[in-house]
């Protein structure tokens, strides 16, 4: 059964003088009955201090990116062995990286091997331009992704498989807009990423890998997405700086982890 997880991507936002108490208002406000994986990737800079705030709590704490090598010569990266007793999850591949620093699903797919050998635990992000889907394309454009970013496991299928991928579906034109995808446009998606996974070659993997929906996801329609069983919970950013978004929006997870855990679905 794969589990269902919440994750705050705060983006460039908070310093590290309030994140820990932003961190430590929602930990508090989360507390759900359901198994719910919460996880809080804030600011590189912001890493030590949410750590601090959230020992003890159960939220894990996840990075927003990571780079391709494991050191040298790269000015103001961030390498997976310097994330080791900060963070324990990673974001790969957000489009506001693909759009800001040109990553490609080639770069993406390196930065998730190392993420998968350092054990950090990754989500990796796809999802179409609304030109792509207004084409009728978005279906091969996130296939496509799919496959050009597992190609970096072609030779070391091994640390894809024990990697504990999570994939979240993030359509561009929903991040930061206030649109959403439909419930079940986002669940045909979901199945198409887990199609693709297993016709890259993982076939055993496909069907256990969660898969999150994340774009202007609030409280009040994170319930369209969860009541689609092929969505394991949402990659949230504006929302995930609002305690009371995180409270609505995890209790509704928890909900659903509830009633899968009670179906053994
Ligand atoms: P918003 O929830 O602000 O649309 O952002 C989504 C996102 O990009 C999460 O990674």
């Amino acid at each position: 059964m794969r589990p269902v997880v919440v994750a705050a991507n705060w983006k460039m936002n908070t310093t590290p003088g309030d994140a820990g108490e932003l961190a430590r208002t929602i930990a508090a406000r989360t507390v759900v009955e359901g198994p719910v994986e919460r996880v809080i990737c804030p600011p590189f800079v912001c890493l030590a201090a949410v750590g601090d705030a959230l020992r003890g709590t159960g939220v894990a704490v996840g990075a927003q990116d990571v780079h391709h090598e494991l050191s040298g010569a790269y000015t103001g990266a961030i390498s997976a062995p310097m994330l080791a007793g900060l963070a324990s999850w990673v974001i790969v591949g957000h489009s506001e990286r693909r759009r800001d620093a040109r990553e490609t699903d080639e770069l993406i797919g390196r930065k998730l091997h190392r993420a998968a050998e350092a054990g950090l635990r990754p989500i990796v992000c796809v999802g179409e331009q609304l030109a792509e889907r207004e084409a009728g394309r978005a279906d091969r454009v996130v296939r496509d992704q799919v496959a050009g970013i597992l190609a970096a496991f072609a030779a070391d299928p091994t640390a894809l498989a024990t990697s504990r991928l999570v994939v979240a579906y993030e359509p561009v034109w929903a991040i930061g807009t206030g649109r959403n995808a439909r419930g079940s446009d986002a669940s045909a998606m979901a199945e198409t990423i887990r199609d693709a996974i297993a016709a890259a070659g993982w076939p055993a993997l496909a069907p256990a890998v969660p898969v999150l929906y994340g774009g202007s996801v609030t409280a009040a329609n994170i319930g369209e997405f969860l009541a689609e069983p092929a969505i394991d919970g949402a990659l949230v950013g504006g929302a995930s700086l609002k305690p009371d978004e995180m409270a609505g929006i995890v209790a509704r997870a928890g909900l659903t982890a509830s009633a899968r855990v009670g179906t053994g679905g």
